[in-house]
């Protein structure tokens, strides 16, 4: 090894070389900062900047937590092609090379919170086929790659809270299709016409028996603080594009003085991303319509009701001038009760 000039040319064959007597000796120590048990490495709270060099080849789980480690070069964990769990909680990681995590196939729980990534490349997650959990909070992460590639069979919980994020895109989550526990609290989400694919994704998340910490809406002004989950879909008009489509859904709702505050402020950076999103509004239609229809419904019926009720009320009205005209002296309590009766009866049997 010492004949191998470490010439800068030559550091990544150096690299390689290294790691493949790693695997012939099989055991190679231990990192001078690290505490090796077997199968599990523990480095953690040790100042370290970077991933430590030797790393035992057999390792399963790392614990790199609560150091300074701030960048992942490519091929980062090349030495541990066996790990399960990597901890890189709390240390000062910004961005990920694109190939950091490569080779770790086996990798399925990666957690990357408390620290400060801003942003994340679409293929990063890529070689990682068998990810059970993914937690990713605690960092300052605005915008998630729209999609992962192929779906992530195994990938069970992903975690976001306490990010910078407005907006999911719902391929996001359609890529992963057995996840069972989501944690979205805490971010910048946007209420408007562009987060009810999220919404309508959740509600079918719930009822398959998924479980999330919901989405509070931290804009627009109207809806700050609200549950995305509680606000009406009513409420909701479809994003703004040819005005045409728009007329119909919007005469029909009762609540459509509100709904105009749905609709986005639209200008701003974010106006690139609003017109991708609007291509998802002809799938909202029926859903929309269904409740314009079922609001007609409603309206109805409460009209027919009241102008029953109204009638009697006449009929009463005139019977009771008539009584009261032909026995002046009588007190009124008695006749009364009955025609209170009447109305009650009606309102009852009345479809409701
Ligand atoms: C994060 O790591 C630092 C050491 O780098 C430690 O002092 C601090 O207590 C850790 N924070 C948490 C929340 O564990
Ligand atoms: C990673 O480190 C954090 C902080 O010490 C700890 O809470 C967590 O349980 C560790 N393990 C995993 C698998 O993330
Ligand atoms: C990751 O570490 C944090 C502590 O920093 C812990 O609360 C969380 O449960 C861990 N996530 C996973 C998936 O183990
Ligand atoms: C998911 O996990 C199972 C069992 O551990 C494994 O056989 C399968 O290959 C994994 N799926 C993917 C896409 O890696």
């Amino acid at each position: 090894m010492n004949s191998v000039q470490p010439d800068s040319s030559k550091d990544s064959e150096l690299l390689l070389l290294s790691s493949a007597i790693c695997l012939l000796c099989g055991v190679c120590g231990c990192p001078e900062k690290c505490r090796c048990h077997s199968e599990s490495v523990d480095c953690s709270r040790q100042g370290l900047a970077e991933v430590p060099w030797g790393l035992p080849p057999q390792t399963l789980t790392l614990h790199l937590q609560d150091n300074q480690i701030h960048q992942l070069p490519a091929f980062a964990f090349r030495s541990v092609p066996r790990l399960v769990t990597l901890n890189l909680s709390n240390n000062s990681l910004s961005t990920l090379a694109p190939g950091a995590f490569h080779g770790l196939q086996h990798l399925q729980v990666l957690n990357l919170t408390q620290n400060s990534l801003h942003s994340l490349e679409n293929r990063l997650f890529h070689p990682l086929r068998q990810l059970r959990e993914l937690d990713l909070s605690w960092n300052n992460i605005s915008h998630l790659p729209t999609s992962l590639g192929e779906p992530w069979e195994n990938l069970t919980v992903f975690a976001v809270q306490q990010n910078q994020l407005q907006h999911l895109d719902r391929a996001l989550l359609e890529s992963m299709p057995h996840v069972r526990l989501l944690f979205l609290k805490d971010n910048l989400w946007k209420c408007n016409c562009h987060l009810l694919s999220l919404k309508l994704w959740l509600e079918k998340f719930i009822y398959k028996g998924g479980r999330t910490d919901g989405v509070i809406c931290a804009s627009p002004d109207t809806w700050k603080g609200e549950n995305l989950l509680t606000i009406p879909h009513e409420l909701y008009l479809p994003c703004p594009s040819p005005p045409l489509d728009l007329a119909p859904a919007q005469a029909q709702q009762p609540g459509s003085a509100h709904g105009a505050a749905l609709r986005p402020p639209e200008s701003g950076p974010t106006g690139e991303l609003d017109h991708l999103e609007c291509e998802l509004k002809p799938r909202r239609r029926p859903a929309n319509l269904r409740h314009a229809a079922a609001t007609i419904v409603i309206t109805g019926a409460v009209c027919g009701i009241v102008c029953l009720l109204m009638l009697v009320a006449t009929i009463y009205g005139c019977t009771y001038a008539a009584i009261t005209a032909q026995y002046p002296g009588r007190p009124l309590a008695q006749t009364d009760e009955p025609g209170k009766m009447g109305g009650k009866e009606l309102l009852d049997s009345s479809p409701a």
